[in-house]
């Protein structure tokens, strides 16, 4: 059986209902992983909160590569994540959730590669379909199972951050075709992807875009409403845990 990790986004710090069976700090050449590894249905699953347990570590400061290489060497080949976003569409409103299907790249400063010196190795990967082609049918499927509403398709556009976007920002992302703007997927899913590992996203629509709706967004908007998700997400991908290892 494929082995499965979970990378928790803003406001997912651990997978509730799974007995966590060890916790441990994995160091690699990049740097140090936190991660629990639960058992379901005789598997193991390993989970990672993106941003820490305690929310310490800002979109920009995550080391993605650390994390990645972790859930590599630790034999991982499927990774389903979840991210809270913005919405570009009024009809797309907080608490929905979208199957990413396409990114766009806004980041400025990370370290989006694992090829990052001079090597006669070095490989350009493939991105033309980023994310997983079977996770998403199955947490599809999921979703149908559980009764799950989530859009099939959307393209997020990733900033840099910490900040929001500006008014002006937003309108141009929509017109540039982007369905949700967030700050984490990228490089997670372009590092997946180096590493040969599937690699699918929930996202969670928490507010509208700056400058869609009267007033600031607000972090503590987006805790808030991702709270208010919480329990169908972790259903969510529960029901998608069960359509793979059951598969
Ligand atoms: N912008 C960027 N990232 C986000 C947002 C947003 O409006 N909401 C949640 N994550």
């Amino acid at each position: 059986m494929a082995k499965i990790g979970i990378i928790g986004g803003s406001g997912f710090y651990k997978l509730e209902g799974l007995p966590v069976i060890q916790e441990e700090a994995v160091t690699n050449e990049y740097g140090t992983a936190r991660i629990s590894i639960a058992e379901y249905k005789g598997e193991e699953i390993v989970f990672m909160a993106r941003h820490g347990a305690s929310h310490s570590i800002p979109p920009h400061l995550v080391n993605y590569r650390a994390n990645l290489k972790a859930m590599k060497d630790l034999g991982v080949d499927y990774i389903m994540t979840t991210a809270a976003v913005g919405s570009l569409h009024m009809l797309l409103a907080p608490g929905e959730f979208v199957l990413l299907s396409q990114f766009i790249d806004f980041t400025r400063q990370r370290v989006g590669t694992f090829f990052n010196e001079v090597d006669p190795n070095f490989k350009h990967v493939d991105v033309t379909e980023p994310f997983s082609g079977f996770l998403r049918e199955k947490i599809l499927t999921a979703a149908k199972e559980r009764d799950i509403h989530i859009h099939p398709y959307g393209t997020y556009v990733c900033l840099e951050g910490p900040r929001f976007e500006t008014a002006a920002e937003i309108s141009m992302m929509r017109l540039l075709g982007g369905d949700v703007v967030g700050m984490t997927v990228v490089p997670e899913v372009v590092l997946a992807r180096e590493l040969d590992i599937d690699y699918a996203t929930v996202a969670v629509v928490t507010n509208y875009g700056a400058g869609m709706a009267p007033g600031k967004v607000s972090h503590e908007e987006v805790y808030e409403v991702f709270g208010q998700a919480k329990v169908r997400l972790q259903k969510l991908i529960m029901a998608a845990l069960d359509v793979i290892v059951d598969g």
